[in-house]
């Protein structure tokens, strides 16, 4: 593969500082020799530039930083958009999770059916309306598809990026009642820790791709959010939840995704170093890309 890797220094859309350095914790770790070592061809596009100053400034909606993370999920989604008009893999790294705003955004400009894993412990679709907190890196999902604060909605280009049936989440166990009805209003396919308990990782890949197959997608995004597995194996996170998926269901899901080989982009979301253990959570970010794009153990 040609991945282009981008590092997105966004702590905007949550209020635990620290996440902004998890492009640097990421590259530090090994991520760019990992992708070589398996033969790819990797560019480091660098970080998407946002400024560090912090008002934390609520808008009346009560959306923390909302005029930053807009401008920031701005730039992004250009730098996404260049990337994969270049024929090349985007690969970006968080930051918190309201970038995923940007890169869908960047990313819908070239698909006509994209379909893409919500890899959390959260669904991330609550809208100003429903946050419990304010905080943008709660909504992504809802933005993307349509719902939310118009200007959250209306990053790069007008309206709604995705499509609700084309969102499947793996390892929710932390979800608001707003989102809840979403979820079920919009016919979200969702596979809480009770299925993945249940069927396993890999019939839960499986069901996954097979719904992407009758779907017809033109590509898949992995959005993963560090915090979908148990803070056990990445306490590095601000919302930590316990209950997550472990480790090696995590590498499994990786591999089981690089065999079906539909990725056509990725992001590594809420890593925090100033949260971590001696840089863990980073560690397992790049062990999993290591899964995703080949590794493999024999
Ligand atoms: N549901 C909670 C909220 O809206 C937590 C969201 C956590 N999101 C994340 N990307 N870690 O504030
Ligand atoms: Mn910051
Ligand atoms: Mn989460
Ligand atoms: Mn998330």
């Amino acid at each position: 593969l040609d991945i282009s890797l981008i590092g997105v220094p966004v702590d905007l859309g949550q209020s635990r500082r620290g996440v902004d350095m998890g492009p640097s914790a990421i590259r530090y770790a090994g991520a760019i020799e990992r992708l070589k070592a398996l033969g790819h061809h990797v560019t480091d596009e660098g970080n998407i530039s946002v400024s560090p100053v912090h008002n934390l400034s609520c808008n009346e909606a009560g959306l923390k930083n909302l005029t930053e993370v807009t401008e920031a999920t701005e730039e992004l989604a250009a730098t996404v958009s260049a990337i994969v008009k270049n024929k090349k893999f985007p690969l970006v790294l968080g930051g918190d999770h309201s970038i995923a705003i940007g890169t869908l955004a960047g990313l819908a400009e070239h698909y006509t059916n994209l379909g893409v894993i919500w890899y959390d412990a959260h669904a991330d679709m609550n809208t100003s309306e429903t946050s419990p907190s304010g905080n943008i890196h709660g909504m992504p999902l809802a933005v993307s598809m349509g719902l939310g604060h118009e200007q959250l909605v209306n990053v790069h280009n007008k309206g709604a990026k995705i499509n609700p049936e084309n969102v499947v989440i793996i390892g929710a166990r932390s979800v608001d009642p707003g989102e809840r009805q979403l979820i079920k209003e919009k016919g979200i396919k969702v596979f809480t820790m009770h299925e993945i308990d249940c069927y396993g990782m890999s019939a839960v890949i499986q069901q996954t791709l097979n719904y992407f197959a009758s779907r017809q997608v033109d590509g898949v995004h992995l959005s993963l959010d560090l915090d979908g597995l148990d803070p056990l194996y990445t306490p590095g996170v601000g919302t930590p939840v316990p209950g997550g998926i472990t480790y090696r269901e995590s590498h499994l899901a990786m591999e089981l995704l690089e065999d079906a080989n539909v990725i056509t982009s990725a992001e590594f979301v809420e890593v925090n170093p100033i949260l971590d253990e001696y840089n863990k959570t980073a560690d397992v970010a790049v062990g999993l890309m290591g899964s995703l794009f080949g590794e493999k153990l024999l």
